[in-house]
């Protein structure tokens, strides 16, 4: 560490608490992140002070009756999720996300359909939402896939919009926020997203700019979150972030969003550390061990990505993170969020076939078996580290490395935190 550090550092805690006192201007800003109940990351230890938004994830939708339900499993989590994360930050705002990519996507292209279905959506979201205490709601189907679907989703919205209108003016309150989580692109396979109806029902829409290669659907490695794309031939955050705003969406209302987990290739050739593509963090630790990786930041694609071998991972980065975050700053986009919140999870890891991964054990792992911080990683005692996630669980990790990584890891919040303003 170098001895400016705790000068930064000051700057930084002044700084930060300046912004905090700052009046409500920070509020249409969304520095946002989703939480979900598997990723097993305790609601309770989401630090809500890095966020303006939280997003709980998910509700589903019945397919025989087309409501919004929430299950047993999750209903104590998310009906508690506003007050736990209000705790800390009495500010943030919480949206109850329904769907996610593993949702019943005919199910939601089926209610969008017909209006007596799309009422029974509607009306018990807003139900679902006020008796649990959030501030909005977001919608995750992924993703209408045909001019008809995304006809029945721009009506969906629009009277979703009505409807918490007539709500808020009924009750008094403030009008529940609408949002949907997108396909980066306005342009779904040639398939248009109704953008006029985006605009003047949504609050805004999270750009969905990640997933773009992955060991499940890709036959190549690629940049799994590239911000650009300077051949323009492959998807991109950029490219996705114009077409949008091409299509008539205001900018204001775009929200660029980046990925906590990475995407892990093993060529054919080389042996697969499982069938799927996905991996437990403790087969990367020991990957990167027994193969001495390499590491590198692409600035030209905003990405990083690692390799050794036949084996290529790639990933989010804190450079390419803040990146990032300064992109949507400069195009004054309304912000940007994250999947996941649960980054700072470590059981969540240890779950066979997870595919969910904590950004931050693998910057700080890549920097230590780069050996740019501490001179041997081994001394670390890899060998002791044997449980999953060292960053949060403190599984065997000297004191020393630990609170270092905590510092490391306050230092990338408060950078973001304050870019972003
Ligand atoms: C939460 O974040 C704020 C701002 O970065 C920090 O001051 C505070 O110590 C953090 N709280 C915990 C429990 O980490
Ligand atoms: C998905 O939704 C469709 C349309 O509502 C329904 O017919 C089908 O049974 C659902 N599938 C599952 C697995 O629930
Ligand atoms: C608002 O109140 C009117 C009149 O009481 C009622 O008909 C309508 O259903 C209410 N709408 C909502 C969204 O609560
Ligand atoms: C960065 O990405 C660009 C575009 O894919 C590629 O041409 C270039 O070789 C990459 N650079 C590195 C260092 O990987
Ligand atoms: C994160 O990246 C930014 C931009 O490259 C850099 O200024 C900052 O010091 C980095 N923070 C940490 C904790 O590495």
């Amino acid at each position: 560490m170098s001895s400016t550090k705790p000068i930064s550092l000051v700057v930084s805690i002044t700084f930060f608490f300046f912004l905090l006192l700052q009046p409500s201007s920070a509020q249409t800003v969304v520095k946002g992140s989703y939480w979900f109940p598997e990723s097993e990351f305790p609601v309770t230890d989401i630090n809500s002070s890095h966020f303006t938004h939280l997003f709980c994830a998910f509700a589903d939708l019945n397919s025989q009756t087309n409501q919004v339900t929430i299950s047993s499993t999750n209903q104590p989590k998310f009906s508690t999720f506003t007050q736990t994360v209000q705790r800390r930050n009495p500010s943030v705002k919480t949206l109850m996300s329904i769907g996610g990519g593993i949702a019943n996507k005919s199910a939601f292209a089926s209610m969008a359909s017909n209006p007596t279905s799309r009422k029974s959506f509607i009306d018990s979201s807003i139900r679902l939402a006020r008796s649990n205490g959030f501030h909005g709601l977001d919608l995750d189907w992924e993703y209408p896939s045909s001019a008809a679907e995304m006809n029945s989703f721009g009506t969906l919205l629009r009277e979703w919009r009505s409807a918490v209108v007539a709500e808020a003016s009924n009750t008094s309150r403030p009008r529940l926020l609408l949002a949907a989580a997108v396909f980066y692109s306005s342009d779904y396979y040639s398939v248009l997203y109704p953008a006029q109806a985006v605009a003047s029902s949504l609050d805004w829409v999270n750009l969905m700019a990640y997933d773009f290669y992955g060991p499940g659907w890709s036959t190549v490695t690629g940049p799994p979150a590239a911000l650009n794309n300077p051949s323009n031939a492959g998807p991109s955050g950029d490219a996705g972030v114009r077409a949008w705003i091409q299509a008539g969406l205001p900018a204001t209302q775009l929200v660029l969003g980046f990925p906590l987990r990475p995407s892990y290739y093993a060529a054919t050739t080389g042996s697969a550390i499982s069938p799927d593509g996905s991996i437990g963090y403790g087969q990367i630790r020991k990957f990167i061990v027994d193969n001495g990786a390499t590491t590198v930041y692409n600035s030209t694609v905003v990405g990083d990505y690692c390799y050794a071998g036949t084996t290529w991972i790639g990933y989010d980065d804190n450079q390419s993170i803040v990146t990032k975050v300064r992109y949507a700053k400069q195009k004054g986009l309304r912000g940007y969020f994250s999947w996941h919140v649960g980054a700072d999870d470590n059981s969540g890891l240890s779950r066979a076939g997870s595919i969910f991964f904590r950004l931050l054990n693998i910057r700080f792992f890549l920097y230590e078996a780069k050996g740019n911080i501490f001179t041997s990683f081994h001394v670390f005692g890899f060998n002791s580290l044997t449980g999953m996630g060292c960053y949060g669980g403190h599984h065997g990790y000297p004191k020393e490395v630990l609170k270092f990584q905590l510092f490391r890891q306050w230092l990338v919040k408060m950078f973001v935190f304050v870019t972003y303003k």
